[in-house]
């Protein structure tokens, strides 16, 4: 990590979250610049001479009063460059009859580097980044309305930053009035957002390694809060030693971890964390990292005290039997949604095996049947840069196919809220929230486990709770 703090060495200032040399002390996989310019490639290719392509980097939050939240920029800037800091705006137009790939970023600034840190600024920005030019984004005024000035289409996503919108709302409404006098104009335009969507659904080997490398961690973060419980850990406790390994191993989390216990575990977006757990409970875990912009999502399911009870097991295995059904259905070719249906079945099956329900299968399965009480959310989702990645999942209305270098989350689960007045919650299993989920490749040699090194076998989760207390 030497030579990190030297404006001579601009390339080393990628160091933050999203460089993943100095993070992994260059151990770690990472994106090479021929792959950013041929994802800008790919995009730019699509579009029309006069057009000008505008992806707008996430504003900063304030968390209270001077405080802010850790900076993350967006996901398609990320994407298309790597470039991690705030103030910045993507913009491509063709100059000369070539694509010209140029970023607005914060100049350097002596009194605000002492203060916050180093910034690349223009120079490093256009000598270590993927791109031809670097405006300062104190310039955005003129230097981005001269491009909106000649260009005939903007690519851009509004509503994200008022500044943009302006510039481009005063470009349209100055070119509609010039085109009373030279019939030219005005400008059109569109959300590039599907363009983009379209080329992060399918991941390059580059990004699978991403993808394995957070699942990696995340998973042995998982077997960390394993191997540490015991009777009376706080959720938030179990919470620290997933999110402190994350961190410790240069990573942080890509959503904000669910850890509930008993109860607790029922809530499927639960994020209170604040109960002490018992032995005899299951506490679900719902925690993934994120590494260098790419996110892993696990869930483990598990018992405190090292030991499920009867009851416990019957409904694990039937969650951990569907699970296993559907990710045997996320092959090449199978519409995206077929991992849900196979989870379905088998989560329905099993309620009629354990005479949860008394309905038929088909029954059971319907609207309205008895398998929505207990299971009301889908399989899966994509994964990728964002946890929830983009993608349309029904283009055209039909259920997308899958197709190699796409991942999914499969995620099934049984939750029995003993709280619920809705609906006749049997005592038995009253209490009990069980999900698993892991992240998986879709390849021709058949779905691949990202977060394979997590255990899930019941067997396997008894032999490692507790075991380091
Ligand atoms: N971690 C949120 C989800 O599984 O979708
Ligand atoms: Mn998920
Ligand atoms: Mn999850």
């Amino acid at each position: 990590m030497s030579g990190l703090t030297t404006l001579e060495e601009p390339r080393a200032l990628r160091a933050t979250m999203f460089r993943a040399e100095a993070l992994t002390a260059g151990e770690g996989p990472s994106i090479s610049d021929s792959e950013y310019r041929s994802r800008q490639q790919r995009l730019l290719e699509g579009l029309e001479d006069e057009d000008l392509l505008l992806v707008v980097g996430n504003p900063e939050s304030v968390r209270s009063n001077d405080v802010r939240y850790p900076y993350r920029n967006s996901s398609n800037l990320l994407y298309l460059c790597g470039w991690h800091e705030e103030h910045s705006l993507l913009a491509c137009r063709k100059v000369d009859g070539k694509w010209s790939v140029e970023l607005f970023v914060q100049p350097n600034d002596i009194v605000k580097e002492i203060w916050e840190g180093r910034r690349p600024g223009l120079d490093g920005a256009e000598t270590s980044w993927p791109i031809d030019k670097a405006h300062s984004i104190e310039d955005l005024d003129s230097v981005l309305g001269e491009m909106l000035s000649s260009c005939t289409r903007v690519l851009v996503k509004t509503g994200l930053d008022k500044k943009v919108d302006k510039l481009v709302m005063q470009a349209l409404e100055s070119k509609g009035r010039a085109r009373q006098l030279s019939g030219e104009g005005p400008i059109t335009i569109e959300d590039p957002s599907a363009r983009i969507a379209e080329l992060r659904l399918r991941k390059s080997p580059a990004e699978i390694e991403m993808m394995k490398y957070a699942c990696k961690v995340s998973a042995q973060a998982h077997i960390e809060a394993m191997e540490k419980a015991e009777d009376g850990i706080g959720e938030w406790q179990l919470q620290a030693i997933i999110e402190g390994f994350f961190q410790w191993n240069g990573q942080t989390w890509a959503y904000p971890s669910i850890v509930g216990c008993g109860d607790n575990a029922t809530i499927l977006h639960y994020h209170a964390n604040d109960k002490a757990c018992r032995k005899e409970e299951v506490v679900l875990i719902d925690a993934g990292s994120e590494y260098c912009g790419y996110a892993a999502d696990i869930t483990r399911s598990w018992p405190i005290g090292g030991r499920f009870t009867e009851a416990q097991k019957e409904i694990y295995q039937v969650v951990l039997d569907a699970q296993k059904a559907a990710i045997d259905a996320c092959i090449v070719g199978a519409p995206y949604d077929a991992p849900h249906h196979a989870a379905r079945r088998h989560l329905a099956q099993g309620l009629i095996d354990l005479g949860i329900s008394e309905q038929s299968l088909e029954d059971a399965l319907s609207m309205g049947g008895d398998l929505g009480k207990w299971y009301m959310h889908n399989t899966g989702h994509w994964i990728g840069m964002d946890v929830h990645d983009v993608g349309v999942y029904r283009p055209d209305g039909e259920p997308r196919l899958l197709e190699e270098g796409m991942v999914l989350t499969v995620e099934p689960g049984l939750y029995f809220a003993a709280w619920r007045e809705d609906v006749e919650v049997p005592e038995r299993w009253a209490g009990i929230g069980i999900r698993i989920e892991d992240d998986v490749l879709v390849s021709s040699n058949g779905p691949v486990i990202l977060s394979a090194d997590c255990p899930k076998e019941i067997e396997e989760l008894e032999n490692i709770i507790g075991t380091s207390k």
